[in-house]
């Protein structure tokens, strides 16, 4: 089954220009075997919306609103971002959740893609991993709160991105270890098959957090993860191509 990478761009490059040459480079060394979700910002949306028909990458937003319409300053509902041709949208980043973002907010996201026929990439991790065990807790809490209105039928179309968050951005020291991903993606496993049932299997888990050229295909091998969330290396088209070349390998 091919794999997935998605490439979340935060609030970056800084003009259209360099967004699309960035869609163009990837695009041309995409290699068989990897689905390429690009997650620009969603002002540079609608012109790489236009040039990815017909081409092998799809469009995700990094953020949705869960109303339809009203007087919501600033957002962007599922639907403008279904039309304008988005069929990812990731719910939940931990980004957004340190502004304020809560489960209950992150739940109804995902119920508003899910409407959309957008696929959710709904990111959960813990901040810190304590001796103790209870970043498990905060797991399983994030994961039935985050999906605690999404019926059976519909939660095999959702991906879960674990990122732990101190894993994340320039500044982490490291990716999470390829066995540990392996042990946490079990229990993420275990929490949605004791939620929704046998189902649960056939969710899609990736991972995010300081993925690099030379931790790529040993992530997606050793954690057996369905594949990856890549920030900051994604705008290095050098880094990023090398990293869709580790993952179709895996
Ligand atoms: P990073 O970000 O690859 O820069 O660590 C991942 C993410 O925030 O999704």
């Amino acid at each position: 089954m091919s794999k997935i990478v998605v490439a979340n761009w935060k609030m970056n490059p800084g003009t259209l220009a360099e967004a699309k040459k960035l869609a163009a480079l990837s695009l041309r060394t995409k290699p068989k075997g990897v689905k390429l979700v690009l997650c620009p910002p969603t002002l540079f949306f609608m012109s790489l919306s236009a040039n990815s028909r017909n081409k092998n990458y799809q469009l995700g937003v990094q953020n949705i609103f869960h109303e339809t319409s009203g007087a919501y300053t600033g957002e962007i509902s599922a639907k403008m971002a279904s039309v304008a041709g988005a069929q990812f949208a990731i719910c939940g980043h931990s980004e957004r959740r340190r502004l304020g973002e809560t489960d209950i907010d992150v739940s109804k996201k995902v119920l508003a893609a899910l409407k959309e026929k957008i696929i959710p990439i709904l990111c959960i991790g813990e901040a810190e991993r304590d001796t103790h065990g209870a970043y498990l807790d905060f797991l399983k809490g994030q994961i039935r709160n985050s999906l605690s209105s999404v019926s059976k039928n519909l939660v095999k179309k959702i991906i879960i991105a674990y990122e732990p968050v101190w894993a994340i951005g320039k500044e982490a020291k490291d990716a999470l270890n390829a066995d540990t991903l392996h042990q946490t993606t079990i229990l993420i496993r275990k929490i949605l098959v004791d939620r929704f049932g046998t189902v649960g299997r056939e969710v899609k888990i990736i991972y995010g957090g300081s993925v690099a050229p030379e931790n790529a295909r040993e992530i997606v091998q050793g954690g057996e993860v369905d594949g990856l969330l890549v920030g900051h290396q994604s705008l290095n088209s050098v880094s990023f191509t090398k990293i869709l070349r580790e993952v179709a390998k895996a």
